[in-house]
């Protein structure tokens, strides 16, 4: 049976598909999850009690929403990365509309028809209520801070970027600071020309610090087969962005183990037979045990997203924890703006040449 359409998202993974198929240890890119069908899933696994994030995260916003939406100033655009089924959202935006501040809400997500359908949903649910605007962006996250950079309404205005479930811990730490970087340099981009004060601009960053092997194995490897089910829709879209069935879903399982070393759940896909890929003109061999590395869900703690936050611009400024499980929700301020260009080595620049470099670092970065 020939492979279902792909859209542009799915084409850009082809290459980074063959590229992981010819590295040692192999990996998929963690994108390959999130097609409709796996949010599908997902969204049934958020559901599942052995899947204690959701409700936490959900729990934990409720206790705090009054906090949360004061950081948030009238007149906010906020930008959700990886905005998925935005139960959690509608929490904090009905929480602002309550207290009658305007804001501007993009959700942003790569999953087109999951996306209009969540963000339909949400328009429903605060359709009682002039201040919060809600629209969609439907692209990567890198796409996104790009978006943040060249966006005219947002000169001058404040911006809060809203990253929640856990999600920027599935991204390895080197992409992650990079995306900081992009949103340290869109403000830079974005102020008034008139100050280099930061005007509004942070993130609010949801990350789970629970470290006991027995709670995270079950989140991750569900007894209901969930787990199972959405990992191995990777193989699916992987056919689909490669334009035909390379893989045979019958000759591969879920593998998945707690890495106590790293501090993480590693999601993986073992093959059961000999078996060999072939990807445009090449042939790449898989052996019979072999895995695929699919994503690293990361365990961090306050320390640990310290530890991540080194070098980027930004600092833990406030952070709400769940009064039962290790699980946290920090506001990332940035450093002034001097402080940031010290970081980087560009003080003796002027404010055109900053521009420059920013907008260049955008290219380069974000091949814009
Ligand atoms: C773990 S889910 C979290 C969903 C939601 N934020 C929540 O807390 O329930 C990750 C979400 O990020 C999206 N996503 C994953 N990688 C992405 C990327 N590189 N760019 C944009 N969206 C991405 C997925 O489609 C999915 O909706």
């Amino acid at each position: 049976m020939g492979a279902a359409p792909t859209n542009n998202i799915q084409k850009e993974l082809a290459p980074l598909i063959i590229e992981g198929l010819k590295s040692s240890p192999k990996f998929f890119p963690s994108l390959l999850l999130w097609d409709d069908k796996g949010l599908a899933i997902y969204e049934r696994i958020m559901r599942s009690k052995d899947y204690y994030l959701t409700q936490t995260e959900a729990e934990l916003i409720r206790l705090n929403a009054d906090n949360i939406a004061e950081t948030i100033p009238d007149g906010s655009v906020i930008l959700e990365l990886g905005s998925g089924c935005l139960s959690k959202t509608f929490i904090i935006l009905n929480t602002l509309a309550q207290k009658r501040k305007h804001v501007v809400y993009y959700a942003l997500d790569v999953c087109p028809s999951a996306l209009a359908a969540s963000l339909a949903q949400l328009r429903s649910a605060l359709k009682h209520t002039p201040y919060v605007t809600c629209r969609s962006l439907c692209m990567t996250y890198q796409d996104g801070i790009s978006w943040l950079a060249n966006e005219p309404s947002l000169s001058g205005t404040p911006v809060s970027v809203l990253w929640l479930g856990s999600s920027f811990a599935n991204e390895p730490q080197d992409d992650f600071r990079q995306l900081l970087h992009g949103i340290s340099a869109a403000q830079m981009v974005q102020a008034p020309t008139s100050s280099r004060r930061v005007a509004g601009w942070q993130l609010l960053v949801a990350a789970d610090g629970t470290k006991d092997p027995e709670t995270v194995s079950r989140a991750y490897d569900t007894r209901d087969g969930l787990s199972k089910e959405f990992t191995l829709n990777v193989l699916d879209n992987a056919n689909r962005s490669l334009g035909w069935d390379v893989f045979d879903m019958n000759q591969w399982c879920f593998d998945g183990e707690w890495d106590a070393q790293k501090g993480q759940f590693q999601t993986c896909i073992r093959a059961l037979k000999d078996q060999t890929a072939r990807v445009g003109k090449e042939q790449v061999l898989i052996k019979k045990g072999e895995k695929i590395k699919v994503i690293a869900s990361r365990k961090l703690g306050q320390k640990d997203v310290q530890g991540w936050l080194v070098g980027t611009g930004f600092t833990i400024s406030s952070s709400w924890t769940h009064p039962e499980f290790a699980y946290s929700l920090y506001r990332f301020s940035l450093l002034e703006e001097k402080a940031r260009v010290q970081q980087a080595g560009w003080e003796r620049l002027s404010r055109g040449q900053l521009g420059r470099l920013v907008r260049s670092y955008f290219r380069r970065v974000f091949d814009l």
